[in-house]
């Protein structure tokens, strides 16, 4: 069979869990694609540390970046290793040597999109052979969301995006609203789980959410957002307390976050706790699952819920971006077009 050879950058959470499901899957990943998809390489920090996942035979596990970004047998580049910097560097020059990219990193993309943006364009100029990104894992885990806002909402106009957009801080509420955790245990637990960013406060902060956002309003309104512009407030000043006082009044509390189109073309955004009541839909999404609502003119109301944190959740996106790109699959835009005309404004323009 013809070879599908990856390099993955990351043996962590999202990288063992991809390794897993290509190897338990080979046979039925080879029917569906006529391939044969083999992890070659893969890139951790720490040679010594035990893996939690048994890496294919005839796969090298290396810390030498150049080793892999220097290899042109490798079709596929996954970048699962999170941070901005060296990440950057990993997407950037796999694009520029023609490798497809495959990420799970939402920081990396909202703080790069425009320039990651510009790179594809200029590497695919007048070519016949694109290289393609793709990045379903980025936002909302196991939910596909990415794959939604590129294809299925094409015709439509989105008035509203809402929802549960972080796993670990929704995993924490539950465990503090209903198991009576403290922060710090839920927090523990959180991580311990693998839904918890490298650095939690991405995560306690709204920060992750944050970056989810940006790219959900550039795939939805074509706008391209700064990060620090769209409002944003965490979970940290919560205590015991607000949780009796949501309970008191027959709710709970959830970070949300919230795109919305406010006339003449003007968007405005937030990420911040939210009372909710015991109606409300996201009343009943607990632990690591996120729901996003999208309020559109066709469509009207479309609700996605699913996990998402976690190893085989996210995994499971990339690993459905891998075999889309095994099978040859196109999305040339990958953040679909620019809009000229719509406009973020904060939400004291907003008149929210
Ligand atoms: P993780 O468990 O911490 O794994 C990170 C992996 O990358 C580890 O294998 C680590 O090596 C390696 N790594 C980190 N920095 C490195 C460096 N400087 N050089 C070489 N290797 C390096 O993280 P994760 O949870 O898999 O998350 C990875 C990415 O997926 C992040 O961008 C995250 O935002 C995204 N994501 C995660 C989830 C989730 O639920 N976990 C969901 C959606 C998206 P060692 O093992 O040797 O330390
Ligand atoms: N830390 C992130 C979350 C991982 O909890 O949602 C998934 O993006």
């Amino acid at each position: 069979l013809p070879e599908v050879n990856i390099g993955i950058f990351g043996g962590g959470t999202v990288g063992g869990g991809i390794v897993e499901i290509i190897e338990s899957k080979r046979e039925h990943f080879e029917k569906m694609t006529g391939k044969s998809i083999n992890v070659k390489k893969i890139v951790v920090r720490d040679l010594d540390k035990a893996r939690d996942f048994t890496v294919p035979e005839g796969c090298v596990i290396t810390t030498d970046f150049d080793d892999i970004l220097g290899d042109d047998s490798l079709d596929i580049i996954v970048e699962v290793m999170g941070g901005t910097t060296l990440a950057n560097d990993v997407v950037r020059k796999a694009l520029s040597n023609g490798q497809d990219v495959v990420t799970a990193n939402k920081a990396l993309i909202a703080a790069n999109l425009p320039d990651i943006e510009a790179l594809i364009n200029k590497v695919n100029e007048g070519k016949d052979e694109k290289v393609e990104f793709r990045y379903e894992a980025a936002v909302c885990g196991g939910i596909p969301i990415i794959r939604s806002l590129q294809s299925d909402f094409v015709g439509d106009d989105i008035t509203m995006i809402s929802g549960i957009i972080n796993g670990c801080t929704n995993f924490m509420l539950t465990a503090m609203d209903v198991h009576g955790k403290s922060y710090d245990e839920a927090l523990s637990e959180a991580s311990d789980l693998g839904y918890a960013e490298a650095d939690p406060t991405l995560d306690v902060g709204g920060f992750d959410a944050r970056s989810k956002l940006k790219i959900l309003i550039r795939l939805a309104y074509g706008i391209d957002v700064e990060e620090e512009d769209i409002s944003c407030r965490g979970i940290t000043d919560l205590t015991k307390l607000d949780f009796q006082y949501a309970k008191m009044m027959g709710g709970s509390i959830k970070l949300i976050g919230v795109a919305k189109a406010v006339g003449d073309g003007k968007v405005a955004a937030f990420v911040s706790p939210a009372y909710v009541t015991q109606n409300d839909s996201l009343y009943a999404v607990t632990g690591a699952t996120n729901a996003i609502e999208l309020i559109s003119k066709n469509l009207e109301t479309t609700t996605l819920i699913g996990q998402g944190a976690g190893r085989y959740p996210t995994a499971n996106s990339c690993i459905n971006d891998i075999i889309s790109l095994a099978k040859g699959d196109k999305t040339p835009l990958p953040f679909n077009p620019p809009s000229k005309d719509a406009k973020f404004v904060n939400n004291y323009e907003s008149n929210f």
